[in-house]
């Protein structure tokens, strides 16, 4: 099977709903071919409904986080089913702001990334080393620790719903992309951990994007890699860059 390219574009806790707007309106305006590249938006929480409304077909959104359980009292939290509630079909879960800013572990984010899959909602799941740990030569240990708390609480057939984002902390808004090389290798790290932890079917259907200083100048080459099947923009997706972006995975 050959895996479709995947653009994912992170706003995090940035814009405004005019400006968000604006932003959204251009990217449905751009000439690009959503058929041969997936692409998903995330906004903060309070923008989901409207730009959902106005992306048009082909673009799709997602939250940035939720909680694991349905319902309760937990104030200030969103919950899965709350985001299918209003036809959301993804979620990012386990980036690295949330696991260090928010403190959570390996395995809250397996916790919530299951209960994700059982509201029928699709997984970006966030992965990546700090510069310590690279330097460390611990790249391999964290991304195989932080995937296998993963494993460990889904089955074979749920690794479909999956896109992994490999995110070096030391590449997220830092401009210090992976160069095409190391985000390669480490790819294929993550990739074959996934054919020897749970099958190679998985390995070779699931898609393991980039993410960290993506730009328009950088993601062809990022893109090319055998590896890499795509990207999660910080940044740049909070201009018209992105479309760049979208063009070159395509
Ligand atoms: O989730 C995307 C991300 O953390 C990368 O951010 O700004 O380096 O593209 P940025």
């Amino acid at each position: 099977m050959t895996r479709k390219l995947f653009v994912g574009g992170n706003f995090k806790m940035n814009g405004d709903l005019e400006q968000l707007t604006k932003l959204v309106h251009q990217f449905n305006e751009a000439d690009v071919d959503v058929e041969s590249a997936e692409v998903v938006i995330a906004p903060p929480a309070l923008y989901i409904l409207p730009l959902k409304e106005l992306a048009r077909k082909g673009i799709s959104v997602a939250a940035q986080n939720a909680h694991q359980l349905p319902a309760g009292a937990y104030t200030g939290e969103i919950s899965l089913q709350q985001l299918k509630d209003i036809g959301l079909n993804w979620v990012i879960l386990g980036h690295s702001e949330r696991r260090t800013i928010f403190h959570e572990s390996d395995e809250l984010v397996a916790e919530k990334t299951a209960a994700a899959l059982k509201a029928n909602i699709q997984v970006i799941f966030c992965i990546g080393e700090t510069l310590e740990e690279r330097e460390g030569n611990k790249t391999e240990e964290v991304v195989t620790r932080q995937t296998e708390a993963l494993a460990k609480v889904i089955g074979e057939d749920d690794w479909k719903h999956i896109v992994v984002a490999y995110e070096p902390v030391w590449a997220i808004g830092t401009g210090k992309v992976a160069t095409p090389e190391v985000a390669q290798d480490t790819h294929k790290m993550i990739r074959n951990f996934l054919a020897k932890r749970v099958s190679q079917k998985v390995a070779n259907d699931t898609r393991i994007i980039y993410g960290g200083s993506v730009a328009g100048k950088n993601a062809q080459e990022l893109c090319n890699q055998p590896d890499i099947d795509g990207a999660l923009v910080g940044g740049a997706s909070l201009k018209p860059e992105f479309v760049d972006i979208i063009r070159a995975a395509e």
